[in-house]
């Protein structure tokens, strides 16, 4: 099998129309068969991100690359092959699943589109359904008669049924039940490893991305703060926005409550971002050139890229350091 390069973004933009800067210039390589998350506040860029991947929406600036082509001209080029390489697991699976079809129905739906074999394809939706543990009656149910577990697991079925090289999945287990969520991302890294898919997830869930992820990519504001190896990244963050989303999130924090370092104030606006770092007006460290100095995407020591003039000026206490993430 050969290696390449799964997803490139170059100085990418996107602006949407109420002028909100989603997105602003991000640059970015993905390998194939890497297992990437994706992480930050609420509204910084990530779904945004994975729209873009899977090409529901254009970049105002930049390139985007899928799979060593322009996501736009593979679109204009043939889009049903475009399609079947990148596949996407929605923030709101139920939502996008059409009401007024059954649910083998929209499975046949997506497989029909692309010309693929009935036979093999009724006999691989059925392997899929033993696999996520998913009866066959539910072929005849329709979209409001499943559970949100149910429908997330479809979700993956129609995601899978096309054999994508890449898979973006925003969320994939948000507002599961615990013991639902681990069982949902046992199967997606099962099918990762098995057909070697890159695999991109966003999730608020740092246990979740600790537990799949090789590589972590923060957002803030449309930005890259910092690109990591995500076992580097839990050890020792370098961007002090990094430490501080690792400081609060109580699974990862031994110490509890009392370690976490919990940022003042709002998100700013992303149409119209602070100058300098944009991190600077909520920086627990932040110094005065910080304010004027745009700091670049910077390799350190650790392998680890981070836009900040002062990197590891904020480091996690030892008990956010040592704690464990427990095996499921
Ligand atoms: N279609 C749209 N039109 C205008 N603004 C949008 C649109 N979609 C997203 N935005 C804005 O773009 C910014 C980034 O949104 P995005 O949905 O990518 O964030 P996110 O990181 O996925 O957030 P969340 O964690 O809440 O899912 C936000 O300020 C959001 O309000
Ligand atoms: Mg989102």
């Amino acid at each position: 099998m050969t290696t390449g390069t799964s997803v490139r973004l170059d100085r990418t933009s996107v602006i949407y129309l109420n002028s909100i800067r989603a997105l602003d210039g991000v640059s970015l390589e993905i390998d194939d068969g890497e297992t990437v998350g994706i992480v930050g506040e609420s509204g910084s860029g990530k779904s945004t991100l994975c729209r873009l991947l899977v090409g529901l929406i254009r970049a105002t600036d930049g390139d985007v690359q899928v799979v060593g082509q322009s996501v736009q001209q593979a679109l204009k080029a043939d889009s049903w092959a475009f399609r079947r390489q990148i596949q996407m697991l929605m923030q709101d699976a139920v939502a996008t699943l059409s009401p007024r079809m059954t649910i083998g129905g929209l499975m046949r739906e997506a497989v029909a589109i692309h010309g693929l074999d009935r036979r093999e394809t009724e006999a691989r939706i059925h392997t899929l359904l033993e696999r996520l543990r998913l009866p066959a009656s539910i072929l005849e149910r329709y979209p409001h008669e499943i559970s949100g577990g149910q429908a997330r697991r479809v979700g993956v079925i129609r995601a899978l049924l096309l054999r994508p090289s890449v898979l973006v999945a925003d969320e994939p287990t948000a507002g599961l039940d615990v013991s639902v969520q681990g069982e949902l991302l046992n199967l997606l890294l099962e099918f990762q490893r098995e057909m070697n898919l890159t695999f991109i997830m966003v999730s608020h869930n740092l246990h979740v991305i600790k537990r799949v992820t090789q590589r972590t990519i923060v957002m803030y504001l449309g930005q890259i703060v910092e690109d990591a190896p995500t076992e580097t990244l839990f050890e020792r963050p370098a961007h002090p926005y990094s430490t501080t989303l690792l400081s609060t999130n109580p699974l990862l924090s031994a110490g509890g409550a009392a370690n976490a370092i919990i940022l003042q104030g709002e998100m700013p606006s992303n149409a119209r971002p602070p100058s300098g770092c944009r991190f600077h007006t909520r920086c627990p460290v932040a110094q005065p050139a910080c304010a004027q100095t745009v700091p670049e995407l910077t390799r350190t020591e650790t392998g680890s890229l981070v836009r900040c003039l002062f990197p590891y000026s904020l480091e996690l206490s030892g008990a956010h350091r040592k704690a464990e993430v427990p095996a499921e």
